[in-house]
């Protein structure tokens, strides 16, 4: 399975979460591990560096609208990655894709795949 190249993974600095970011290391991968436990996040940024991954680590809180909005955005920054709309995708507007898709309106689509991504899709 092909592994997506840039990739987030919270609650990393134990557990669950320091697995997953384990798991996912490897040459080519950027990864960013956020956590609220500084240590615990930037041990695991060091382990998944070991295994080759581009890892860093941020102390977010993800109960911070704030500062997930600002770690993305630096994610970015730092891993090459660009969102053509300026900025990351809230609730709603996968909400509104979701709800269309249930309308009349899109009555005669079958089997699509829809990109709501803010453009994400088109960055070389
Ligand atoms: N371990 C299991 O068997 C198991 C099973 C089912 C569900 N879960 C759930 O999966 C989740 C992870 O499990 P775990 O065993 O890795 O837990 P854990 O407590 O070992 O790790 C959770 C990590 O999340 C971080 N964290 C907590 N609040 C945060 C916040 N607001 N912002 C950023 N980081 C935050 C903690 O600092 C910690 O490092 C938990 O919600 C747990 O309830 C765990």
């Amino acid at each position: 399975m092909a592994l997506p190249q840039r990739v987030i993974v919270t609650g990393a600095a134990q557990g669950i979460g320091r697995a997953v970011a384990l798991h996912v290391a490897s040459p080519g991968v950027h990864l960013a591990v956020w956590d609220v436990k500084r240590d615990g996040v930037e041990e695991t940024a060091k382990l998944c560096h070991e295994k080759g991954a581009a890892a860093r680590a941020w102390t977010v809180d993800v109960g911070d609208a704030d500062a997930i909005e600002a770690a993305v955005s630096a994610f970015e920054r730092a891993s090459g990655a660009r969102i053509p709309m300026g900025r990351i995708g809230r609730p709603e507007d996968i909400a509104a894709v979701v709800a269309f898709l249930l309308s009349d309106d899109a009555g005669y689509m079958t089997g699509q795949s829809v990109a709501a991504n803010g453009g994400a899709i088109m960055v070389p």
